[in-house]
């Protein structure tokens, strides 16, 4: 009997957490972005980032809230399956929101399993060090990858007093690095690092075994995160220091819809271009007489 041997076109695999171990082993820089829907997702993973996080700050640049407070269980898992269905490299990281894993590790056990089971993503990420590090532990545990969040954790906004740089005294410091060890022995396989002086992260990045991913915390990490409507200038609300400016999107946007809005107005939009044609002899019997016509014979059911 003849073997037939069907091969299919290869896609890039998605990456994994061994790959960004091996990363940081290998000294390649992790590049980690947001987004939070189908379209920019499908972007993001086409640009070729290693991981997309979708964060909790689609509460601020998608929703529209003051803080990351606000956001639902629903909300991320309805975002994060959108961002899984636009993506087939990077790995997807679904940000566990406030009050869905600090009640315990039971409900963090719970949610960050309807993340895995509800929308496909490869992590989810969960912010504190000490604090967490028993949830972190039990998630792990039961098989389900971590990233940590430490330095300014924005769901403890309210807490530390505002949007500050974290661990700048000694005490601070040491607290910090107390917050790491505890994660990486817990088991998180990376931590984010998020406004902690350079030097500081530099140093963490050092001691710690697995990558760092740094926002607002200098080049030394083993790589970077940042929020896509940061990135790309479409969120003006509250422009971070850390934030890098790659393009000036929300301005193109903006110009781009009132071109448009002055064409519908002045009647120069749409041309015949974007129109559809109709044969003129099916148009000639919408004269008034032939539409009588029309409309009796089909009250007496002649065109059916
Ligand atoms: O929610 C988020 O986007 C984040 C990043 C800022 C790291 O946590």
């Amino acid at each position: 009997m003849e073997v037939q041997i069907v091969t299919t076109p290869t896609t890039p695999a998605r990456i994994t957490t061994a790959d960004i171990r091996d990363m940081k082993q290998r000294g390649d820089k992790i590049v980690m972005m947001t987004a939070y829907d189908y379209p920019t997702a499908r972007l993001v993973d086409e640009a070729g980032v290693d991981m997309i996080l979708v964060g909790d700050t689609l509460g601020m640049v998608v929703l529209g809230y003051d803080s990351t407070l606000p956001v639902t269980m629903e909300d991320m898992i309805h975002h994060t399956k959108a961002v899984v269905r636009g993506t087939q490299h990077a790995m997807v990281v679904g940000d566990m929101p406030f009050m869905s894993y600090q009640t315990g590790w039971q409900d963090a056990m719970k949610n960050a399993a309807r993340f895995l089971q509800e929308t496909n993503c490869g992590a989810v990420k969960l912010e504190g060090g000490v604090r967490s590090a028993e949830t972190v532990q039990r998630l792990v545990e039961a098989g389900i990858p971590v990233v940590g969040h430490i330095g300014l954790t924005p769901q403890s906004v309210n807490q530390v007093g505002g949007w500050k740089v974290q661990g700048k005294t000694p005490a601070a410091a040491v607290q910090l690095m107390h917050d790491a060890q505890a994660l990486e022995q817990a088991g998180a396989f990376a931590i984010v690092l998020e406004l902690v002086p350079a030097p500081l992260a530099a140093l963490l990045t050092e001691r710690l075994s697995i990558p760092t991913i740094g926002i607002g915390a200098g080049v030394g990490c083993d790589g970077q995160v940042q929020v896509f409507h940061d990135l790309l200038g479409m969120y003006d609300k509250f422009v971070p220091k850390h934030a890098g400016r790659y393009a000036n999107i929300g301005e193109q946007i903006r110009d781009a819809v009132a071109r448009y809005t002055a064409d519908v107005r002045a009647g120069s939009f749409p041309t015949p271009k974007h129109s559809f044609k109709m044969d003129p002899a099916a148009l000639a019997e919408l004269s008034p007489r032939q539409e009588t016509n029309i409309q009796r014979r089909h009250a007496l059911g002649l065109d059916a």
